[in-house]
């Protein structure tokens, strides 16, 4: 299907690995430069969690490639100014960032039909006056034009830390082991796919936050969308 979006609106995509950072950084990136954001994994969260509530078969590609078509997706912010996601009317921004949904986001977001049937959703957020776009494929698939494409990395330790804080902060005990483990197992999963698997744009430019204030890091980028 041909890409109905107005190409005339700037776009910054910011893709990575889970744990890189680019949810935190894409966002204040977003709210600095009054523009819309996407949190494309929160769709392939999405479809994961309504597959589950579904009850649907994982392997069952021609069902999750109806459940990504027929479930509703909606971000609103709330008053506190975060952000929540509706799937069907229902609250499910917490079930979405479990562990669990992760994991078969990851799966599913491995089968080629769900991604084309994502496609769309995640142009349809290219509106004026800018999109700030986080995710995986971004800059290579879903907005190859990007005016600015980052690429954020940082150790696998230093990410398997960073969840392992955020996790003990909301009282969810894990440990830094099983963390870093899964970490590694996620990146082998999303970099090793035949379907647009984690890797650079050409034209991204890298920045390797291991060790880096989130602040300096959004300096960083906001630099770059100044030139
Ligand atoms: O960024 P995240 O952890 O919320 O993403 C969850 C999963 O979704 C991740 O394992 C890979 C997949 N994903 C993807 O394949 N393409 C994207 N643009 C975003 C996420």
């Amino acid at each position: 299907m041909p890409d109905t979006s107005d190409h005339t609106v700037p776009v910054l995509a910011i893709d990575g690995p889970s744990g890189s950072g680019k949810g935190t950084i894409s966002r204040r990136v977003a709210s600095h430069l009054g523009w819309h954001y996407l949190d494309s994994g929160a769709l392939y969260r999405a479809v994961g969690v309504a597959a589950g509530w579904a009850d649907l078969d994982l392997d069952d590609a021609g069902a999750l490639v109806r459940c990504a078509f027929d479930t509703e997706i909606r971000f609103r912010e709330a008053a506190d100014g975060e952000l929540r996601v509706l799937l069907n009317g229902h609250d499910a921004t917490d079930e979405l960032r479990t562990e669990t949904a992760g994991a078969a986001a990851s799966a599913i977001a491995a089968i080629p039909e769900v991604r084309a049937a994502l496609r769309d959703r995640q142009r349809a957020f290219r509106q004026p006056p800018g999109l700030v776009a986080d995710g995986r494929d971004m800059g290579t698939v879903i907005f190859p034009d990007a005016r600015w494409k980052v690429f954020l990395t940082a150790s696998a330790e230093e990410r398997a830390e960073r969840r392992y804080k955020q996790l003990k902060d909301k009282g969810v005990s894990v440990t830094l082991d099983g963390l870093l483990r899964e970490i590694l197992a996620r990146d082998a999963r999303d970099a090793s796919r035949p379907v647009a698997p984690l890797r650079p744009a050409e034209d991204a430019v890298r920045i390797d936050t291991t060790g880096m204030p989130i602040d300096a890091v959004v300096a960083r980028v906001l630099e770059l969308t100044s030139q």
